[in-house]
């Protein structure tokens, strides 16, 4: 097994202005140790209009915090009104980015096929991409649920090159788990978890799927991520609600304590 390093990430969908990312940011730093960072990567995804600031508070402060993004369109450019493309992003030292939130399938109409093209053009300006799989309640329940994650898997990864898949970040996130505060068990994570991972080695080889590192997400906070954690499967968490409180954030992090 190669050794994968756990990643933390929040996203505060549409929450939080710029005045208070930068408190965030800040009380975010004072709350971690450096041993609290060291051996995790932590990623904060915020919406677009905060990341100039945060980029900022970051770099000034040596905060060891990377930026993430929540979405972007693949053009570089072009009559897309209301978009912002990798390009931007990747000048304001955006390290991540989101594709394929249910949220942004269910209720904008993200297809497999745009989140294929996000996945390549967030590749193409040397961000990586945190792509996101899971299923209903109706698929659950229909037993569905490995077809659709391991579809989705394939989908995103059409014509995406093995190294920038083996690097990719994906997020289970099963939609009946998100904000609902029922979150999936270990067990059902774990092994959901690992029909992704399969899908990832019948695409792109069995070593390729040991480096991918595959993170749960839904309704995760600072009472439940530790047994989540315990299971090798499991690469890290991707927080919503209970990421938007920078303590709850720090005890989601300190996981290990
Ligand atoms: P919650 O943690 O609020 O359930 O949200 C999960 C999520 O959608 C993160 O992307």
């Amino acid at each position: 097994m190669s050794e994968r390093m756990p990643i933390i990430a929040a996203n505060w969908k549409m929450h939080h202005d710029h005045f208070v990312a930068i408190q965030y940011t800040q009380k975010l730093s004072y709350l971690l140790d450096k041993k609290d960072t060291d051996g995790v990567e932590v990623v904060v995804c915020p919406p677009f209009t905060d990341l100039r600031s945060m980029q900022t508070t970051i770099d000034s402060d040596r905060i060891p915090v990377a930026l993430g993004a929540q979405h972007c369109h693949w053009e570089e450019q072009g009559a897309f009104t209301g978009e912002v493309s990798p390009a931007m992003l990747a000048k304001l030292t955006v390290k991540y980015v989101i594709a394929g939130h249910s949220e942004r399938r269910e209720i904008f109409g993200e297809t497999d096929e745009m989140v294929n093209l996000k996945v390549k053009a967030i590749w193409k300006h040397a961000m990586t991409p945190i792509l996101c799989v899971g299923e209903t309640l109706e698929e659950r329940e229909a037993g569905e649920t490995d077809t659709k994650v391991e579809g989705q898997v394939r989908a995103a990864f059409a014509g995406v090159a093995t190294e920038q898949i083996a690097k990719t970040v994906i997020a289970y996130e099963p939609i009946w788990a998100i904000g609902t505060g029922r979150n999936a068990t270990p067990d059902d994570a774990e092994a959901t978890i690992a029909v992704v991972r399969a899908a990832v080695a019948a695409i792109a080889g069995a070593d390729t799927s040991e480096q991918v590192r595959i993170q749960y997400g839904g309704s995760v906070k600072p009472g439940n991520i530790g047994a989540l954690m315990e299971r090798p499967g499991i690469d890290g968490a991707l927080v919503g609600g209970a990421s938007l409180d920078p303590e709850d954030f720090a005890r989601i992090i300190r996981y290990r304590v």
